[in-house]
């Protein structure tokens, strides 16, 4: 019987400290009207001491296990997607292996930014149909707030960048037509504008990795052309999330719920008035949560199956774009 794979449980986790505007406001040259006009964000977790991407994408891991009845012996492998790696060298995932306590099972980082998600959902659910794993933990975990300029000259970045982690668990199952699971996964990259979204520095491809000049130059902060990447955002969202309804053999007006990826408010309406989507079909958090990027998928659909919004046999529709420049799309039926 061929295999395909559900989700059976998911998980979330925020940084501890509320940032609102009016905070940004006493350290950089903005106001609350133009984050909240510009980009849709009232407020954004930023972590405290107490945490680490490891410790957000553990709690998130914990309560997917919960949701799903399942332990963490259970878990065959980790896959964590994540552009804010605990540390450089080895990344995150194997600090959330040791937190979580998790034997011996292999576990990777990858790096496919805000859309790692959906990169990752598509590899561990590849794994799932070829029968090489039953239980895959699919998790994004992003802390961003260590990483921002927070003077004038950071602004267009810094406002949209929060902290969290979401975690799914997925699950081999029989495939049946009608039957819950992820139907199709697409995924795309155009690396000629990777300089357009980007940190430069540390860099592998330089001796030093990092200099006084640089610091200097603030290149261990991300720089963004953000116009640019906005306009690409809005027409690559759309062309993924129909290419892959297409691949599913489904329709626009088959879904039930649409999660965009959180970068902007102002993209998720743009995309959303361009397919002609509903309102009340599109689920949003980052007004509260601001950009968690990897995070900001696997947390949307937390809170939508932790408040009863997502009923078995519904349509879900996940689309991201991001830093690489990455593009992806997933849809799956609830249950
Ligand atoms: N407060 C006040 N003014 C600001 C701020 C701020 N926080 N940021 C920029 N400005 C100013 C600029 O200096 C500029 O002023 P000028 O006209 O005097 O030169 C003016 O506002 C317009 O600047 P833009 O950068 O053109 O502002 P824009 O309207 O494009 O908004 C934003 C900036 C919100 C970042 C937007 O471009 C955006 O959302 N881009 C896409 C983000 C995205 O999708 N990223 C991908 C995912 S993230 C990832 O993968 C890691």
């Amino acid at each position: 019987m061929p295999l395909r794979s559900r989700i059976a449980g998911t998980g979330m986790s925020v940084g501890n400290r509320v940032v609102t505007n009016a905070d940004l406001t006493q350290w950089m040259d903005t106001s609350e009207e133009w984050i909240e006009q510009r980009t849709g964000i009232k407020e954004r977790r930023w972590i405290d001491e107490t945490q680490r991407p490891s410790t957000l994408a553990a709690e998130a891991t914990y309560q997917a296990l919960e949701q799903a009845g399942l332990e963490v012996g259970d878990i065959d492998c980790i896959l964590l997607a994540t552009l804010s790696g605990e540390h450089d060298f080895p990344g995150t995932s194997f600090f959330l292996h040791e937190e979580i306590e998790a034997g011996d099972i292999p576990c990777i980082d990858l790096r496919a930014q805000c859309s790692g998600f959906l990169y990752a959902l598509q590899m561990g659910d590849a794994l799932i149909r070829t029968g090489t794993h039953r239980r895959v933990l699919v998790v994004g975990a992003e802390v961003h707030s260590t990483g921002l300029d927070v003077s004038t000259e950071g602004r267009d970045v810094t406002v949209i960048f929060g902290d969290g982690a979401g975690a799914t668990l997925l699950e081999a199952i029989d495939v049946d037509d009608d039957g819950p699971g992820v139907l199709e996964v697409r995924c795309h990259a155009a690396g000629k504008h990777a300089r357009r979204l980007w940190t430069e520095g540390p860099s592998s491809a330089r001796m030093p990795r990092i200099d006084e000049k640089m610091l200097e130059e603030k290149k261990h902060f991300p720089h963004m052309e953000g116009r640019f990447v906005f306009k690409h955002a809005v027409t690559r969202m759309p062309e993924v999330l129909l290419e892959t309804l297409g691949a599913a053999s489904l329709k626009l007006q088959d879904v039930d719920l649409f999660l965009f990826h959180q970068a902007n408010l102002r993209i998720n309406e743009a995309v959303a008035q361009r397919l002609e989507i509903p309102k009340e079909k599109v689920r949003n958090n980052i007004q509260r949560l601001g950009n968690c990027s990897a995070g900001a998928l696997p947390i949307l659909l937390a809170e939508a199956s932790r408040e009863g919004s997502l009923q078995p046999g519904q349509l879900v529709s996940l689309t991201a774009f991001g830093s690489g420049f990455t593009w992806a799309s997933a849809v799956l039926r609830w249950g």
